[in-house]
C-alpha cells in the first residue's frame, strides 16, 4: 500500500459540530474509504484524494487493485480520468486493499459503491450491500457516517441496511454510533468526471445533521450543486425516477418506430420535428436498453410496489420492460425481411454484429441488447461475426470477436449496427458494398445516412424508418 492510514486525528463526525467541518476538512481529520471501486467508486475515491483527502479503495477484485496501486489505470475509455489518475497516485493521495478489516476501522468517511445488479428473474440483489453492512457492524469507528452512493430502491437504507450495520445485538446505534446518507450516484458512463462536477448531487441523511455534514464534504469534493433531500428514501426515489423516465420514454418511440414502419413513415423526422416544441423530450429508438442502470432501475421501482394495489402499480412500467426486452427480436426481424429481398434467409447467413457494448464509446457490455441478438441469431443457425472497437479479437457471448471493421463485414451476407460508436458513424456506405456478399445493413441506432446507403446500393433496414 502507497498511503498508510492511521487511525490518529480521526474526528467522531457525529457529534462533531457542523461549524467546525471546514476545519477538519483543513486538519485532515476526515479519511475516507470508497468500498467498491468499479466504474463509479474508483472515479469518486480519485475526486476525494484529489480534493485533499486521504483516501482509500476496497475492492474484492485483486486484479483491479493491483492495477490501481501499480499506477495502471484502468478506465481507459473516461474521458479526463488518466490524468487526474496518474495525478493521485504520483503524490501517492489514495491507494486500494483488498482487506476491508484494515481499513475501516481507521476512516471516518464510508463511501458504498457497491454493484446492485438484479437476479435472473430480475429480481434486485443486494448481496453485496448486505455482506459489507455485516463487516461494517464489526469495524467501524465510533462517529462514522456511512454514505451509500449504489443505486437502490427507496427504503433500503431505512428498512435494512440500517438494521445489519447496527447488529442483531445492536451493538451500533444509528444517529448516535454512526449515521448514514445516500447519494446516490448519477454520472453517466463515458462522461463520469464532466458529470461530477456539473450534475447536481442528491443527498439524503438519517438526520439533518448528517445531511449538512455530507452536503459540505461533497460541495468541497465535486463543487456541484447539492439538492438536500428529506431523507434516504426520497433521495433514492428521485434517482430512480429520472432513469426510469427514460426507459418508459425510450420504449414509446420503440412502439410508435414499429408503427411508422408499418406505416411508411420515417421516425427521425417525426422525433426531428417534435424535438422543436418547447416541452418535448427527444427519446430515440433502439435495438433495446442495457447497462447495469436503466433497466436495472425499473425492476428495482416495480420490486419497491410489490404486493401493493393488488400488484396493478406501475403497470407503465411492466409494459416498458416488456418492449424494450423485445427489441432485439424486432432487430431480427428487419434483417430477415432485408435477406428476403436478395433472396437469403437468416439460417445459413453469416451475419456482422457491430457493437457489443449497451452503449457507445464505453466499454461495458452489461445486459446489453447485443446478447439477445447474438442468441436469437445463433438459435436460427446464422454465422456470427463480430466486431466492436472496445472488444477486438476477445470472447464476448460465446463468440470470438474481429480485430477488424474490415474483417468483420468481408464476405458478409448482413451487417447489424448495434451500437453507436463513433467508429460506425464514419463508415462510408459504400465500403460494406465493397466487402459484403450482399451488402444488406439493418440500422438499429439511426446513424447510416440512409440516401448515401441507397445510392452505395445497399439494402437498407432500419428501426421506424419507413418510407425511406
Ligand atoms: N455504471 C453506471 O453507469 C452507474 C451510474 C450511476 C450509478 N451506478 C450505481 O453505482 C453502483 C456501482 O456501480 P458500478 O457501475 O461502479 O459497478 P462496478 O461493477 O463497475 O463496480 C463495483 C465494484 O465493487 C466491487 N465489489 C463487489 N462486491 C464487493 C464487496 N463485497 N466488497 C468490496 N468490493 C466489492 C467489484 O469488484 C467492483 O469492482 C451500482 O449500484 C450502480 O447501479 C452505476
Amino acid at each position: 500500500m502507497t498511503n498508510v492510514l492511521s487511525k490518529e486525528n480521526l474526528r467522531n463526525l457525529v457529534s462533531s459540530d457542523i461549524h467546525e467541518i471546514s476545519n477538519y476538512l483543513k486538519s485532515n481529520e476526515i479519511k475516507v474509504c470508497v468500498i467498491g471501486i468499479g466504474r463509479i467508486g474508483l472515479p469518486t475515491a480519485l475526486s476525494f484524494a484529489h480534493a485533499g483527502f486521504q483516501t482509500i479503495g476496497v475492492d474484492i477484485n485483486t486484479e483491479l487493485v493491483k492495477m490501481v496501486n501499480s499506477g495502471n489505470y484502468p478506465l481507459k475509455d473516461e474521458p479526463g480520468f488518466d490524468k487526474i489518475f496518474d495525478n493521485v497516485i504520483r503524490n501517492k493521495k489514495i491507494s486500494a486493499t483488498t482487506e476491508i478489516a484494515e481499513v475501516i476501522p481507521k476512516c471516518n468517511l464510508i463511501i458504498l459503491s457497491l454493484p446492485t445488479p438484479m437476479d435472473k428473474n430480475n429480481v434486485p440483489n443486494y448481496s453485496a450491500l448486505n455482506s459489507v453492512a455485516k463487516s461494517l457492524n464489526k469495524l467501524l469507528s465510533k462517529g462514522s457516517i456511512v454514505i451509500v452512493e449504489s443505486t437502490i430502491e427507496p427504503g433500503f437504507v431505512e428498512n435494512e441496511l440500517i438494521s445489519i450495520i447496527e447488529g442483531n445485538d445492536r451493538k451500533l446505534k444509528a444517529g448516535e454510533d454512526f449515521s448514514i446518507a445516500a447519494c446516490p450516484e448519477t454520472a453517466n458512463p463515458g462522461q463520469i468526471f464532466h458529470d461530477f462536477t456539473v450534475v447536481p448531487r442528491l443527498v439524503g441523511a438519517i438526520d439533518d445533521k448528517t445531511a449538512k455534514i455530507v452536503s459540505a464534504i461533497y460541495k468541497q469534493v465535486f463543487g456541484a450543486e447539492i439538492i438536500v433531500l428529506s431523507d434516504c428514501k426520497t433521495a433514492n426515489a428521485a434517482k430512480l425516477t429520472a432513469n426510469v423516465f427514460r426507459d418508459i420514454n425510450i420504449a414509446f418511440v420503440n412502439e410508435l418506430a414499429i408503427l411508422f414502419e408499418h406505416l411508411g413513415i420515417d421516425i427521425m423526422k417525426v422525433l426531428e420535428t417534435c424535438d422543436k416544441k418547447y416541452n418535448f423530450e427527444t427519446h430515440y429508438p433502439g435495438a433495446g436498453v442495457g447497462g447495469p442502470c436503466l433497466p436495472v432501475n425499473s425492476y428495482q421501482i416495480l420490486n419497491s410496489a410489490r404486493g401493493m394495489e393488488n400488484n396493478s402499480l406501475l403497470r407503465i412500467i411492466r409494459a416498458a420492460r416488456e418492449i424494450n426486452e423485445s427489441m432485439p427480436y424486432h432487430v431480427v426481424e428487419l434483417l430477415a425481411n432485408a435477406l428476403k429481398e436478395v433472396g437469403k434467409s437468416v439460417k445459413g447467413s453469416t451475419i456482422t454484429i457491430l457493437g457489443v457494448t449497451y452503449k457507445p464509446d464505453v466499454k461495458d457490455i452489461q445486459l446489453a441488447p447485443a446478447e439477445a441478438i447474438i442468441r436469437r441469431l445463433t438459435q436460427l443457425q446464422s454465422t456470427i461475426k463480430i466486431y466492436d472497437p472496445y472488444y477486438k479479437s476477445t470472447d464476448v457471448f460465446s463468440h470470438k470477436t474481429e480485430n477488424t471493421l474490415i474483417d468483420a463485414i468481408t464476405n458478409s451476407d448482413a451487417a447489424i449496427i448495434v451500437t453507436a460508436h463513433n467508429e460506425f458513424r464514419k463508415i462510408d456506405p459504400s465500403l460494406f458494398a465493397s466487402k459484403m456478399k450482399t451488402p444488406v445493413i439493418v440500422d438499429a441506432r439511426g446513424i447510416v445516412d440512409v440516401h448515401a446507403a441507397k445510392k452505395a446500393g445497399l439494402i437498407f433496414r432500419g428501426i421506424g424508418r419507413g418510407g425511406v
